[in-house]
């Protein structure tokens, strides 16, 4: 057993850790501001080749592990949620599961674009009657011969408003076929009929862009198919397995964030004559938030692993993203409650983490959605 990362590892790591200390802690308060991310950061992206990490070599990607792709989301997320989703839900929930279900023409098709970045993807799952209960989704797609007419309307999508390819689960069956009557489409962002709607305003990774998309008479033909018909439903949960190891990564980042600020302040802010950080009160926490990150850490290092080695990695993921979401908030609370007052204003980034942690327990299944696959996985 090897808890070490090698060479290969290490060098993407300390790139991405590079890129997110020159790159994104300075934009990170300004993208949360301005709510989008500044678009010269998309370029340096492509730049460093992170929209295609695990893309495959001959699709124009850099052929990488998962393992790799969680390292380098750490990285990308200590700096700047707001970037670390974007580039998460691009990669694992849009060229994970063209790479992982697509026929050869899907992925000569669509990948070489998703590797550059050119197109940005984005994953349509969640609707108003379906959030933890996805298999509930009303979106349909009626069959006309040699294409698919849909409509519905899609929530929450995580890139809608820059995306050029969605992911979109549409009912082919009938509602009470639930999970059974359910496929996946690859539907253009130009797509007639497709209208991207209203921008929600968040509490949290705001510089992130999150919206309703409509669906009106989209006409897709058949060929955006992915894998069979009716057999979407397990595209969409083997892909979130992809996704909440991205988003447990995420949360590790953010934590570590709150950790490194909350050692900084410790050090530096003094009362009853000394530094904060030599009282008890304060190292208890310190050691708690340290502890949790890497047990974390070692969560999702082994959820990507599992998914590296081709095999199923659900209850792994789950507890990946259980575990590391519960801590970044934990790490949020404790390093609110180190900055006192001075956190709790907007002239530290800590109330920024702490609202950007918030969501990692909500978005890709939450925390009682990971605590119900896990509880299955053990009562099978
Ligand atoms: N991989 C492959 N297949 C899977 C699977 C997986 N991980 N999980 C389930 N399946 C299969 C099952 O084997 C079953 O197939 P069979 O009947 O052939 O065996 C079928 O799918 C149905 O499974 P379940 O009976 O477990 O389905 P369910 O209706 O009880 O739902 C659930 C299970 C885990 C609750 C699921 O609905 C779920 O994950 N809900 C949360 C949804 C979610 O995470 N949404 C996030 C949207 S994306 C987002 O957040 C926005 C963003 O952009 C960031």
């Amino acid at each position: 057993m090897d808890f070490e990362l090698d060479e290969e590892l290490v060098m993407v790591r300390d790139m991405a850790r590079d890129f997110a200390e020159k790159e994104l802690v300075p934009r990170a308060t300004k993208h949360d501001r301005q709510e989008k991310i500044d678009p010269e950061v998309f370029g340096m992206l492509s730049e460093l080749g992170l929209w295609g990490l695990t893309v495959p070599e001959e699709y124009g990607g850099a052929g990488m592990s998962n393992l790799a792709l969680a390292v380098v989301l750490e990285e990308l997320n200590r700096g700047c949620a707001s970037t670390g989703v974007t580039v998460s839900v691009h990669n694992s929930l849009l060229g994970a599961p063209i790479k992982r279900f697509g026929n050869d023409e899907q992925k000569q098709r669509f990948l070489p674009e998703l590797a550059t970045g050119e197109t940005i993807g984005a994953y349509c799952l969640t609707e108003a009657g379906a959030g933890s209960d996805a298999a509930a989704l009303r979106t349909s797609a009626e069959d006309k011969g040699d294409h698919f007419l849909v409509n519905g309307e899609k929530l929450f999508v995580t890139n809608a408003d820059f995306a050029g390819l969605f992911l979109v689960y549409v009912r082919t069956g009938k509602p009470e076929d639930k999970d059974k009557g359910i496929s996946a489409l690859l539907i253009p962002g130009d797509a007639e009929g497709l209208k991207v709607a209203t921008k929600e305003k968040k509490c949290g990774i705001r510089g992130s862009a999150t919206s309703s998309v409509e669906l009106t008479n989209v006409v897709v033909p058949k060929e955006n198919l992915l894998s069979g018909l009716n057999q979407g439903f397990k595209v969409a949960m083997d892909t979130l397995d992809g996704g909440r190891i991205g988003i447990a990564a995420q949360a590790v980042g953010i934590g570590r964030a709150c950790l490194e600020a909350s050692v900084k302040y410790s050090n530096e802010r003094e009362q009853f004559g000394r530094a904060i950080g030599r009282f008890q009160a304060i190292q208890w926490k310190l050691a708690d938030m340290s502890t949790r990150l890497d047990a974390s850490r070692m969560l999702v290092h082994r959820a990507a692993w599992t998914r590296d080695r081709g095999e199923v990695c659900t209850p792994e993921a789950a507890k990946a993203k259980l575990m590391a979401s519960i801590t970044s908030n934990f790490c949020a609370d404790e390093c609110m409650q180190i900055h006192g007052g001075a956190g709790y204003t907007d002239d530290f980034h800590v109330e920024r983490l702490f609202r950007d942690a918030r969501i990692t327990e909500i978005y890709e299944g939450a925390t009682d959605i990971q605590r119900l696959i896990i509880a299955r996985d053990l009562l099978a």
